[in-house]
């Protein structure tokens, strides 16, 4: 069961912070990790540059966190003084925002003298699958980790809290960063993986040859710039004439589908590296995405493995997961006898490589 055991419970609640990039974010989780309320602003300020702009993003996050992390505790019906601590992603994101996020949280922890628990954002999306409810027996350690979001493309040997191998990624984009780049280029709004999704939809994911980048090739890294402008070069006799609608449809299928391919390759591949892991986890924006999904879904049942992905509204940015690594991360502590975990000397980090987060648990380590 992946619900904390009673010696390993905070006293009270957890109220999360998330804010590592263009999401506002705010969630409670009881003691055993049951969500008591959650919210999430997605900044809606973004959209005419194409893209998050780290100073809007900040400031939306500073204007827009204590109005939510009010309303999120009468959702919950509870005030500060029941918290038992609190969270935020402290990285790695966008320097001004987690500046934000960490600093309304350590605000809240000093005043109302409970500690405050750093948290790593890509070690939350690494987590989420074993929220209480996602999967049946609670996704036992070890299991295989595809994180895909708009800043991480990675496949990650998850062998338990704290303990994380990254097996391989991206060595250009992201996939959600093609995804909003295909779309941009397509004439889709931003963020444009839904978007692109949705159009894709209407497409033959047949219609158009593209590349499957590093297809095949030993190893689990990913590759998506060359399918990027393998869609440039089919996009390009059309100069600044609108898209026929049909033709940018295909064009969306038969994107989707290139990632789909290479990923589910590369994700066979990250499995021969982890023959130990029975489960396949899938997490991120990305993971939203129903192609997607399908092949990972088919990938793990061809090798009889298990396959989990977060709801959807999971996958995307929220604070739920920050709680819930939280709370891991307070039984992890509890359960080796290392004291409550209490980070208020933390410093946000831009960068904060998951390899890094064994320190935690190790006595006499102490974290910069
Ligand atoms: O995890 P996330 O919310 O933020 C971080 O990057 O941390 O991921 C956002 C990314 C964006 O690039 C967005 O276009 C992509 O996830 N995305 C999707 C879908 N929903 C969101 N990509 C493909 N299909 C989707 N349905
Ligand atoms: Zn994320």
């Amino acid at each position: 069961m992946s619900h904390l055991s009673a010696t390993a419970q905070p006293p009270g609640p957890v109220l999360a912070i998330e804010s590592s990039c263009d999401e506002t974010a705010c969630a409670i989780l009881s003691p055993t990790g049951v969500c008591l309320a959650q919210r999430v602003v997605s900044q809606d300020g973004h959209a005419d540059f194409g893209g998050v702009v780290p100073e809007i993003a900040a400031r939306a996050h500073l204007a827009l966190l204590p109005g939510l992390v009010e309303a999120t505790l009468a959702d919950a019906g509870l005030s500060t003084t029941d918290l038992g601590f609190v969270a935020a992603s402290t990285g790695p994101g966008l320097i001004g925002g987690l500046i934000v996020g960490t600093s309304f949280a350590k605000g809240l922890a000093l005043a109302l003298d409970i500690p405050f628990v750093a948290v790593n954002h890509v070690e939350a999306h690494a987590l989420t699958a074993r929220l209480p409810g996602i999967v049946p027996d609670g996704a036992p350690f070890p299991y295989l980790l595809l994180l895909v979001s708009g800043g991480h493309c990675q496949c990650i040997a998850v062998d338990g809290v704290g303990h994380y191998r990254k097996l391989g990624g991206t060595i250009d984009d992201a996939a959600g960063e093609a995804f909003d780049k295909v779309a941009k280029m397509l004439g889709l709004g931003w963020p444009g993986g839904p978007a692109l999704e949705k159009l894709a939809q209407q497409g033959n994911p047949n219609a158009i040859p593209l590349p499957r980048p590093l297809l095949r090739r030993p190893g689990c890294d990913f590759s998506f710039s060359g399918l990027k402008t393998a869609i440039a070069q089919k996009l390009a006799p059309f100069g600044q004439d609108p898209l026929p609608h049909q033709f940018a449809a295909d064009l969306a299928a038969s994107f989707q589908q290139a990632v789909a391919d290479v990923v589910a390759d590369r994700i066979n591949h990250a499995l021969d590296m982890m023959p130990q892991a029975r489960l396949l986890v899938a997490a991120g924006g990305v993971a939203a995405n129903t192609t997607l999904r399908t092949r990972l879904e088919e990938v793990a049942q061809q090798r009889g493995l298990r396959f989990a992905a977060p709801p959807l509204k999971l996958c995307t940015d929220n604070a739920v997961m920050v709680g819930w690594a939280a709370l891991e991360t307070w039984r992890e502590s509890a359960e080796r006898g290392l004291p409550t975990p209490n980070d208020t000397t933390l410093r946000p980090r831009p960068r904060w490589p998951l390899e890094d987060m064994a320190q935690r648990f190790e006595p006499g380590l102490t974290q910069a």
